[in-house]
């Protein structure tokens, strides 16, 4: 598939942004479809030589359809189209095996998966952050060629899972996407709780996340490690305990937990003596 002509079915937030990046970098994006009718005709306004059709007309009209609906849908939506020899579809689920595209692979086309491990809750961000990021890609022989190329043409780095780890890898973005959110929303929470509004508290908290990810990327995550968990400062500790006890019960909660989680990385950083740790273990995890 030297150029395929590529086609979505779905018309969210990945298919937004695959479809302008593919088309940015001159690859042929010609077909989009949707449930809807106005998500299919935005994708098509936005990526010059796209139409919007019917599902199956997309697949007819294409050589490579990636299957971009809610994880759940994925499997009947293939299985609802007519696919031959030639054809490719696949999906971009992180969770889900190319197996979910079995109905089209039994019609003799070409599956698999492309997942790009980015959050695409805003296309123009995902698409800004895309270069650099994972993309674990499922298939093989001309396909694996293809979407390893495609993942390449938008600055992704490709991957190859081994059998039966796509939930672990899947479930690791987790602690580098969705639960940074949640960290910083319980920051946020906390500025609350001595009269600072989100909206402020937010810019000023996540101009500290970005420097602690900068400093990261730098020395990794064991030597860029600070606070008061690699300093085995007791008494700081124990004056967080104390304020957090004031606020609802889960935060304080949640501030254990990953306190505790935090030991471990201060004594790899060599920062932590073992006296220290078993101090601050206990005091964690008493509660
Ligand atoms: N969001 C992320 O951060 C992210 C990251 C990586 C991978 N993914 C994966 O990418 C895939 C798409 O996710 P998304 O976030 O783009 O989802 P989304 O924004 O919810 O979009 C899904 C689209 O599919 C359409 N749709 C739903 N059921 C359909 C069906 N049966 N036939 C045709 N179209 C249907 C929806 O309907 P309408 O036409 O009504 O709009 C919607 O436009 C999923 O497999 C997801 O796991 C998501």
């Amino acid at each position: 598939m030297a150029s395929p002509r590529i086609g979505f079915v779905g018309a969210g937030r990945v298919a937004r942004a695959l479809a302008q990046g593919f088309a940015r970098h001159g690859e042929r994006v010609v077909a989009v479809a949707s449930r809807s009718a106005e998500s299919a005709e935005r994708i098509a306004r936005e990526v010059p030589g796209c139409a919007a059709m019917a599902a199956q007309e997309a697949v007819d009209a294409c050589d490579l359809v990636f299957i971009t609906v809610p994880d759940g849908a994925i499997a009947a939506a293939a299985a609802g189209l007519r696919w031959s020899a030639g054809k490719a579809a696949v999906h971009t689920s992180g969770a889900t095996e190319a197996a979910a595209l079995d109905a089209a692979a039994r019609q003799g086309a070409a599956t698999g998966g492309l997942h790009p491990m980015q959050n695409f809750a805003d296309p123009a961000v995902a698409l800004a952050g895309l270069p650099g990021c994972a993309a674990a890609i499922e298939a093989e022989g001309e396909l694996l060629a293809t979407l390893d190329r495609l993942a390449r043409t938008l600055g992704m780095k490709p991957i190859r899972l081994p059998p039966g780890a796509r939930a672990l890898y899947h479930c690791s973005g987790s602690f580098a996407a969705p639960f940074v959110d949640v960290l910083l929303h319980e920051a946020v929470r906390i500025w609350g709780a001595f009269g600072v509004p989100a909206g402020e508290a937010l810019p000023l908290l996540i101009a500290l996340a970005r420097g602690t990810l900068d400093a990261a990327a730098k020395d990794g995550t064991v030597q860029s490690f600070a606070g008061p968990v690699s300093r085995g400062d007791i008494g700081t500790i124990e004056r967080h305990l104390a304020a957090l006890a004031k606020l609802p019960p889960e935060t304080l909660a949640l501030y254990r937990a990953l306190a505790a989680r935090a030991i471990p990385l201060a004594e790899e950083k060599g920062s932590l003596s073992a006296e220290a740790a078993a101090k601050l273990r206990a005091l964690v995890e008493r509660g």
